[in-house]
């Protein structure tokens, strides 16, 4: 048995039991947190917790592991909903050509872009990818990350795209925190498929998506829904295919151009879409009212030089957002949410608190773990930080590039 407990801490934040699992509108603004509180965690779970006067001390110290947090503040781990953080290696070299003038669509249209990470992905066997994913995910978890999302789609053949998929099984079991699956065959086209695109949907329905239901090797399906990848159409003929194995949609859409992707995604009933840089007025009417979350990208709008999405337009109109960092090789080489947080409130000009709220609370909603992740209460298992010592909660996204993650407790 392991038991924790955590005094004097500076403030216990996002904390209670009445925090609903999808927080929108003028409530964003709004945290829950016990000032000067203690927190104490049996086996993982939350057991009690308050402010410290009303602390009863302490009956039985066998196995007790007691910090005294003296300044530092306690929060629920962040969730990260949209990452792809199964790759063979790294594109700086894009970077370099993008720094010297040349647009992503035009790195892309070169052989760059998604299909240079499906070829090394190919020919990089199951082991290594694991243990290059291992080693990210430890790097993301000594961020503050928690939960994490992991999508396919850097293999575009039968055979690399299931590789993709059993390493993701294999970081569930192995990595200490919950690991969801997505299933993104449908993330490019290969090139030999450029002129034929139903050849390659007939392979994503007939030949991946019977062994990915069989081996249960997805929770989500995704879509890159774009000009010069999937159509609108095109979308919708996979993502009724994947619904058949009970795959949940979950998917790429407005990153670059409006296509109408948003509602067709909502009409079949995606748990989140996800991008949204580009958003036009029929794409808010589709959100307001359904059950799908938004989700922002904004480290993906810095590196790549694109707009930052508009969740300011979605506070006003009563529609929640999480925001997630788009880990991946080509357009996101960082997985730090705490540069996520400073980037939505010094670009999308939310508050700390209103990004917090899409961090970690609507943020497990996006992935479907609102009963376990993103806030602190009695009874539940969310992993949880430990900050340094700081002056107060909007410290951690104004000094940013700051590590001020201390410690992750899971
Ligand atoms: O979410 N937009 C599509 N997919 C990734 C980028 C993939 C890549 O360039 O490797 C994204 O940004
Ligand atoms: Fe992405």
């Amino acid at each position: 048995m392991s038991k924790i407990l955590i005094k004097n801490i500076k403030a216990l934040v996002q904390v209670g039991e009445h925090i609903p699992s999808v927080i929108k509108g003028k409530k964003m603004g709004e945290i829950p947190m016990i000032e000067s509180a203690f927190l104490a965690i049996e086996d993982g779970e939350v057991i009690a917790y308050g402010s410290m006067e009303d602390w009863g001390g302490i009956d039985d110290w066998r196995d007790l592991e007691v910090i005294d947090a003296d300044g530092r503040f306690v929060l629920p781990a962040f969730c990260d909903a949209h990452t792809h953080t199964v790759f063979a290696r790294s594109r700086e070299e894009e970077f370099v050509n993008r720094i010297k003038g040349l647009s992503y669509q035009e790195i892309a249209a070169k052989g760059g872009g998604i299909l240079n990470s499906a070829r090394r992905l190919q020919e990089m066997d199951e082991d290594e990818l694991f243990e290059k994913a291992f080693a990210r995910i430890e790097l993301l978890k000594s961020y503050g990350t928690g939960a994490l999302e992991i999508k396919s789609g850097y293999g575009l053949t039968v055979d690399a795209e299931l590789k993709m998929l059993r390493v993701i099984k294999r970081l569930k079991a192995a990595c200490g925190i919950e690991i969801k699956a997505t299933f993104l065959g449908a993330h490019a086209f290969p090139a030999e498929y450029k002129e034929n695109h139903s050849a390659y949907i007939e392979l994503i329905k007939n030949e991946m998506l019977p062994v990915i239901g069989k081996e249960g090797l997805a929770d989500f399906i995704d879509v890159f829904c774009e000009t010069n990848y999937y159509s609108v159409e095109e979308m919708e003929e996979i993502l009724l295919e994947g619904k058949k194995y009970g795959l949940i949609p979950k998917v790429h859409v407005n990153q670059f151009t409006v296509l109408g992707g948003i509602r067709k995604a909502v009409e079949l009933g995606a748990l989140s879409v996800d991008h949204l840089e580009e958003l036009a007025d029929d794409d808010v009417l589709a959100l307001k009212g359904s059950a799908c979350m938004p989700t922002f990208l904004p480290s993906c709008s810095h590196f790549i030089n694109i707009p930052y999405g508009n969740a300011r337009l979605l506070i006003e109109n009563d529609i929640p957002f999480a925001l997630a960092s788009d880990f991946n090789p080509g357009t996101t080489p960082s997985g730090n949410l705490s540069f996520v947080w400073s980037l939505a409130c010094s670009k999308m000009k939310l508050t700390p608190e209103e990004a917090f709220n899409a961090l970690t609370v609507n943020a497990a909603y996006a992935m479907g773990l609102s009963d376990t992740q993103g806030k602190i209460a009695l009874g539940r298992r969310s992993p949880i930080m430990i900050t340094k010592q700081i002056p107060s909660l909007a410290y951690i996204p104004y000094a940013f590039g700051d590590q001020l993650i201390e410690r992750m407790i899971y």
